[in-house]
């Protein structure tokens, strides 16, 4: 194991969560006893391991400064771009002014019941790794594939098939060269795995707890509630 990795958090947060249809981006909206954010932030920067975040806001984001600000680690923030990418390119960017070799560990902001053991499975896994890797669940309902009228096509073998989350932790500079390679190529990534994969890497999945919802629609919220309330009684 590199056990002299320096690891830095990226958040991308910049998105405006057009499904989750509230009056603020979902991120800054109520979870427990602070926001989705300040949550998925203290996951983060009280894991003994990470070194730093740095946090791609929207451009004139006035939530920003309305959340928690205080955190065991130290945070930057930066401006995101107009795609989930674009945020986590610059916040590469923003990255490589702090850091030389450190390893990315991206996570979505709206993920705020990320376990300590996930982070500890994927850093004793992958930091050993050439390539890292991200964390995932296997699909467990029956798959199909479906017409845009509704009409099943047919059914789509579940063998191998995972659904992929975040954290996803790759060495920042192979990122960055990744993520810059998709954009010059305009293939469009939704995820960091994504633009390895493109690059011809092979990224390693990891299983994760199946509690790491992103929170993407007006149910989510209380589901992630019920997630944090679980989690806090173990
Ligand atoms: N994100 C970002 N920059 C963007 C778009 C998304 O930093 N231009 C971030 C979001 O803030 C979120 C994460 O990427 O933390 C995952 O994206 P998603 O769940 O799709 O969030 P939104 O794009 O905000 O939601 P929606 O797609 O419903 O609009
Ligand atoms: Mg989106």
């Amino acid at each position: 194991m590199d056990n002299k990795a320096t690891i830095w958090a990226i958040v991308p947060a910049a998105g405006i969560g057009t499904r989750m249809q509230a009056d603020k981006p979902k991120q800054y909206l109520a979870l427990g006893s602070g926001t989705v954010l300040s949550h998925s932030l203290q996951r983060l920067a009280s894991h003994p391991a990470i070194s730093g975040i740095i946090v791609a806001l929207a451009e004139h984001d006035p939530w920003w400064p309305t959340i928690e600000q205080n955190y065991p680690c130290p945070i930057i923030t930066t401006i995101g771009g107009s795609t989930r990418a674009d945020s986590v390119l610059y916040g590469l960017q923003t990255l490589a002014t702090q850091t030389e070799d450190a390893w990315a560990l991206v996570h979505d902001a709206a993920r705020p019941c990320l376990r300590h053991s996930d982070i500890d499975k994927m850093l004793s896994i992958l930091l050993p790794h050439p390539v890292g890797g991200i964390l995932g669940m296997p699909v467990s309902d029956t798959m199909k594939r479906v017409n845009v009228d509704g009409t099943i096509i047919n059914t789509v073998s579940r063998d191998g098939l995972w659904r992929a989350a975040t954290p996803q932790l790759f060495r920042a500079t192979a990122l960055q060269q990744a993520l810059i390679s998709a954009k010059e190529k305009g293939q469009q990534v939704t995820d960091e795995a994504s633009a390895m994969e493109l690059s011809g890497h092979q990224p390693l999945m990891v299983a994760g707890h199946a509690d790491n919802i992103k929170i993407t629609l007006p149910q989510d919220l209380a589901l992630a509630e019920h997630y944090l309330q679980q989690q806090e009684k173990v």
